[in-house]
């Protein structure tokens, strides 16, 4: 059996599903999840391939009859409208944005136009489609955000939660409340079937090397220094991508459109324990390491302007409203990934391309 009782699916008819951005790193994630539970449905990934998305992602579902991939942007409303009306979508699983918070500071423009520009061209393309379509009752746009857009917590401040107002501090996280808001208006304004998740921190294979878990592994191999920003004592919630996909598989099958679900993993840490952690288990996993042990590279640099200071994620709503908890340890999550990186050196080493070292030396300069 696939799932408890609790986490069994409502209706058990094929969907047909669009995921925007299914070739970066959770929306890849995602979509191999879904492929394997949901073989008779249809999927249909739609990614512009920026920096970030990489079609080797998904390379081992490339021959599969239901699943097709379309290089393309989210902005193109023609593209858009014509995937919609020929995949005959009932689903949109959107996770399509430019996601790097270090990013947004450097320049900020391609956050609005895809995170905002392109969520609303998504919304306004699906409402017509389904419109077209007499709103057909299995209908449902997923949107997926970040518990960013709540702003920083305090030490002592209760974890987010669904009702937590709205203060975000990055170009990133307000390019993403905007979105939010424009996925919750659709509902209200047209009744379109949205639903809101918003997740922490997020760690697994195909992270993106610019991110501080594959960021710390990657130097570690390479001998290189590990930057932790400030003072190190910033806390993220971190939420393994597979405990992160079931729960929007939860969210798709059991949610209610309109509401909003966070998603968390129960794991808060200072960014510097993490770095250890990650260095006690590169030093026991990795053989051969350059340093050794790799905690000798940890090396404080120039905080990141406007870090936020602590985000946690409540999820209650999540476990009584859908039956979903994470399931991974941080321990156990931390390892799997480490493993992973270690067998896909061939994934990694090409993404440190000549574009990604000027970036590194913009940031860590
Ligand atoms: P990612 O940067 O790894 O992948 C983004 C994907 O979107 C890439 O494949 C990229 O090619 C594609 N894309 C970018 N612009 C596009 C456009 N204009 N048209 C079509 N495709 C485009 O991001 P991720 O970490 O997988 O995040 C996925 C979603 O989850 C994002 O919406 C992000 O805001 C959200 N999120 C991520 C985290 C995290 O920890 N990674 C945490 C909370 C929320
Ligand atoms: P990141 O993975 O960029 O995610 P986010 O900023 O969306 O939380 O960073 C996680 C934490 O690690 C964050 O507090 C910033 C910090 N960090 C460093 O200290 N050094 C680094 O090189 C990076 C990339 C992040």
């Amino acid at each position: 059996m696939k799932f408890s009782k609790q986490e069994q699916p409502l209706s058990s008819e094929p969907h047909r599903i669009l995921v925007t951005g299914g070739a970066g790193f959770i929306g890849s994630n995602f979509v191999h999840h879904w492929c394997k539970q949901y073989p008779d449905d249809r999927v249909v990934v739609l990614d512009a391939l920026t920096y970030a998305g990489n079609r080797n992602n998904l390379a081992e579902l490339e021959g599969l009859q239901n699943f097709r991939f379309v290089q393309g942007d989210i902005c193109d409303r023609v593209l858009v409208d014509t995937l919609l009306q020929e995949e005959a979508i009932d689903t949109v699983a959107h996770f399509a944005a430019e996601s790097h918070v270090d990013r947004s500071i450097l320049g900020p423009d391609a956050f609005i136009r895809t995170n905002v520009v392109g969520t609303f061209t998504l919304l306004e393309s699906f409402r017509h489609h389904w419109e077209r379509r007499n709103r057909p009752e299995n209908a449902r746009f997923l949107h997926v955000s970040t518990d960013e857009v709540y702003g920083s917590l305090d030490p002592d401040d209760h974890p987010f939660t669904e009702t937590t107002p709205y203060a975000p501090n990055s170009p990133y996280s307000a390019s993403k409340a905007g979105s939010d808001h424009l996925a919750r208006a659709y509902y209200h304004t047209y009744g379109l079937p949205t639903i809101i998740t918003n997740c922490s921190n997020n760690y697994g294979p195909y992270h993106f090397p610019e991110k501080l878990i594959p960021l710390t592994c990657i130097n570690v191999l390479l001998g290189k220094a590990l930057p932790i920003y400030g003072d190190g004592q910033n806390i993220r919630d971190w939420l393994y991508v597979g405990d992160h996909c079931r729960a929007l598989d939860a969210v798709i099958h059991r949610g209610v459109p309109s509401e909003t679900y966070n998603i968390g993993g129960n794991n808060e840490v200072k960014n510097i324990d993490l770095v250890h952690m990650l260095c006690e288990l590169m030093n026991e996993l990795a053989p051969h390491l350059p340093v050794h042990p790799s905690q000798k590279l940890i090396t404080f640099v120039k905080d990141r302007p406007g870090h936020d200071r602590r985000y946690a994620i409540d999820a209650t709503k999540a476990k009584t409203e859908l039956g979903w908890t994470p399931a991974e340890t941080l321990e156990r999550g931390l390892r799997q990934t480490i493993e992973w990186y270690l067998a896909h050196r061939d994934w990694w080493q090409p993404l440190l391309s000549e574009e990604y070292q000027a970036y590194y030396r913009q940031v860590y300069a």
